[in-house]
């Protein structure tokens, strides 16, 4: 049976809905791009019309969050997972370039912080990627883990007592918010669970995992951060684009590292320098994601109050929806997964439904519209804890 978009709520945790309005404008775009008779995703990347999407696209978000001057952003590919690489190559050889260490370079401890699947993964990669190079016996980093909530199968966060960090780690890795596991820090700096930013020397680069709650509301201590990513597909776009917002100092030139030895070399790809240094465009960038994204960006400026207008959204719906299932909780029908009231998330609610009644609430779901509501196959996936 078909069904009209608007009788549907779909809760997908990623690729997730896009308002309808910047459909409607993209349909519009892709058949004829500004009445230039051309579809968007048939124009040169390198021409006027696209230059204006990609700039008008940088603009807005710097305008959304208040990106400081200092910083450059960048539409990549890749996802999320190949930023758990960049950052790490990117960041080990602006440590190698860094004149405090060039005399006398030691691989350096990289600080994650692992509080679900994401930054789990994260930490693997990093692990995998520092390892020696044949025959060597050095690794090029020591990843270590400074705090998690594993112990808790990640159903709340450390606390700010709780991390040990390292004296001098290349840099402090960590995800604002950990999509399957429905687990944030909060934007309250003084609550306990909130991210020890005051930890961290200065001088140690922060990088944060954005993925799944950019622009849902302001990027708590921007300025703090050395590096902010998230893949498009959760609030910006469709899939295929990936933001990254870095600090221009942090843009080195790896090749150079390389030579010095005692870093891994960087796919070229993958190098912020180059990508800065061409605007985005030193390869065919995903013209279609980043077009959407763009409309996006101007349709939440123009028309939803900018960034402090999405959070006033995100916090009514995220205090509706918590005050419902703990409600549902004290009759027995659910059981939030995290306890811990500040560190829930606002963009993926976890539940658990009372065993044996799984189906039966889906179906009530199916019927009042609501789709795509099983949780994560990671975590038993087929029904019993939903991310919305
Ligand atoms: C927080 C977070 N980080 C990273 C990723 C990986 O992103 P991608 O699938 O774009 O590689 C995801 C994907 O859902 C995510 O939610």
């Amino acid at each position: 049976m078909s069904q009209d978009r608007a009788s549907i709520h779909n809760f997908a945790a990623g690729p997730s809905p896009l308002p309808t309005p910047v459909l409607q404008r993209a349909s519009e775009g892709l058949l004829n791009y500004n009445g230039t008779g051309m579809g968007v995703c048939e124009l040169s990347h390198r021409g006027k019309e696209f230059k204006g999407i990609i700039e008008g696209a940088e603009a807005d978000l710097r305008t959304l969050l208040a990106v400081p001057d200092n910083y450059t952003i960048l539409f990549t590919q890749g996802g999320g997972t190949t930023q758990f690489s960049s950052v790490l190559l990117n960041l080990l050889s602006y440590r190698r370039l860094h004149p405090k260490y060039t005399s006398d370079y030691k691989p350096p401890t990289i600080d994650y912080v692992v509080t679900g699947s994401w930054s789990s993964k994260a930490f693997v990669e990093a692990q995998r990627l520092s390892l020696p190079p044949y025959p060597s016996t050095e690794p090029f980093a020591i990843p270590r883990i400074a705090a998690t909530g594993k112990s808790s199968k990640f159903t709340t966060l450390p606390k700010k007592g709780e991390y040990d960090f390292s004296e001098d780690p290349a840099f402090v890795y960590y995800c604002e918010n950990e999509t399957i596991n429905g687990i944030q820090f909060p934007t309250d700096t003084s609550s306990e669970y909130a991210f020890p930013f005051d930890s961290v020397p200065d001088h140690v680069p922060i990088v944060a995992d954005y993925s799944s709650s950019f622009i849902s509301r302001p990027i708590t201590n921007f300025s703090r951060h050395a590096i902010i990513y998230a893949g498009a597909q959760k609030n910006l776009g469709p899939s295929g684009t990936t933001v990254v917002i870095v600090r221009n100092d942090l843009l080195v030139d790896t090749t150079q590292a390389s030579k010095l030895g005692s870093v891994p070399s960087v796919p070229i790809a993958l190098e912020y320098k180059t990508l800065a240094d061409n605007a985005s465009l030193y390869n065919t960038p995903p013209v279609f994601a980043i077009y959407v994204s763009a409309l996006v960006l101007s349709y939440l400026l123009a028309d939803k109050g900018g960034i402090k207008g999405v959070e006033e959204t995100n916090r009514k719906k995220a205090q509706t929806l918590y005050a419902t299932l703990d409600e549902a909780e004290e009759k027995g029908l659910v059981r939030c997964v995290v306890r811990e009231k500040e560190a829930r998330s606002w963009m993926n609610v976890t539940f658990e439904i009372t065993e044996g009644r799984e189906k039966a609430f889906l179906e009530g779901a199916e019927q009042r519209g609501m789709r795509q509501l099983k949780g994560h196959r990671s975590v038993g996936g087929e029904s019993i804890t939903c991310v919305v």
